[in-house]
């Protein structure tokens, strides 16, 4: 595995790979790796016949009191784990190369990131897509994987492609969980034994809204609650959202009518954690038939 610390030097890489008629695909990161990480680069090493990832703890969407000085580091355990993918480069920037003093322009994604973590953590999704905006013009990819774990992050950046003409494909994966259903994330890593234990309610919570919506609901408001209800029976973990909004938009909608995503947001311990889960209510044909095998 190649390791290139320059933009510069990054993106000859790509125009020699281009050149000779390789395509990249590319998996952006910041490290800490877990399954959910090496399954998008094996997915991205499946779909492109060169596979690039980046390693970049970005300053610019951690808020002044989130975990940005603290946020677990192992470089060296990073590239191991991916020379067993394995990755072909790997593109690993010092902040100040990213985001040299003068930097002053910033990409955002305006709509989709009003609402759910874009109201708790402000600034967060503009230096989120503005790094991976950057990390785009370095990498030159022809396709991107990024997780369904992070579902705003996966909206904002599909508008931002749509929206900037960027000229390559996104390509959503979907959560990689524990076997015990806990969604892996690098901050599980803060967790305690006994706040690991509790941080089970947040899948508990999501698989409590799918039931709701298997046994008929009818609002979205339904399904929220059904999750709630589960995290607010678990002592130790503090609610900040659980919401049931439009999939695509991340608007809230009042019908059932078309897929939702199901997103929550909870503090365990110190530790704040996220899961989510896109939900699809039956057609009316399915429910249908639903009911007449529950009667027969
Ligand atoms: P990071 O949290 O390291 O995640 C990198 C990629 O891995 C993201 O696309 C994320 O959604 C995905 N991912 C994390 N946990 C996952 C899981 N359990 N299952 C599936 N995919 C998972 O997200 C970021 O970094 C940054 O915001 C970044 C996009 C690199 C910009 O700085």
């Amino acid at each position: 595995m190649e390791i290139i610390a320059s933009p510069a030097a990054m993106q000859r890489w790509s125009e020699n790979a281009r050149r000779r008629g390789e395509t990249i695909a590319f998996v952006p990161t910041m490290g800490f790796l877990h399954e959910g990480h090496l399954t998008l680069m094996r997915e991205g090493r499946k779909r492109a016949t060169r596979l690039a990832s980046s390693l970049f703890v970005n300053p610019t969407q951690f808020g002044p009191n989130e975990d940005f000085s603290r946020y677990p580091r192992n470089f060296e355990g990073d590239c191991e784990l991916m020379r067993t993918v394995p990755v072909d480069v790997l593109f690993a920037p010092e902040p100040d190369v990213m985001f040299p003093a003068g930097s002053q322009t910033w990409v955002e994604a305006t709509e989709v990131t009003t609402g759910l973590c874009g109201d708790r953590r402000p600034g967060h999704f503009r230096g989120v897509t503005t790094v991976v905006a950057k990390l785009f013009n370095i990498v030159k990819p022809h396709l991107a994987l990024f997780g369904e774990k992070d579902f705003q992050q996966l909206r904002a950046i599909q508008r931002m492609v749509a929206d900037l003409n960027f000229d390559l494909e996104i390509v959503p994966v979907a959560t990689v969980r524990e076997a015990d259903g806990l969604a892996m994330s690098s901050r599980n890593a803060y967790l305690t034994p006994e706040e690991r234990q509790r941080a089970l309610a947040l899948s508990r919570a999501l698989r409590a809204a799918g039931e709701c919506m298997k046994r008929g609901a009818r609002i979205p408001a339904q399904l929220a609650g059904a999750a709630q209800a589960v995290l607010e029976r678990t002592p130790g973990v503090e609610i900040e959202y659980v919401e049931a909004v439009d999939a695509e938009t991340l608007r809230p909608i009042d019908q059932l009518d078309r897929a939702v995503v199901v997103a929550i947001a909870a503090r365990v311990g110190k530790t704040r954690l996220i899961d989510n889960a896109v939900l699809t209510p039956a057609s009316e044909s399915e429910k249908l038939s639903l009911s007449k095998e529950s009667a027969g």
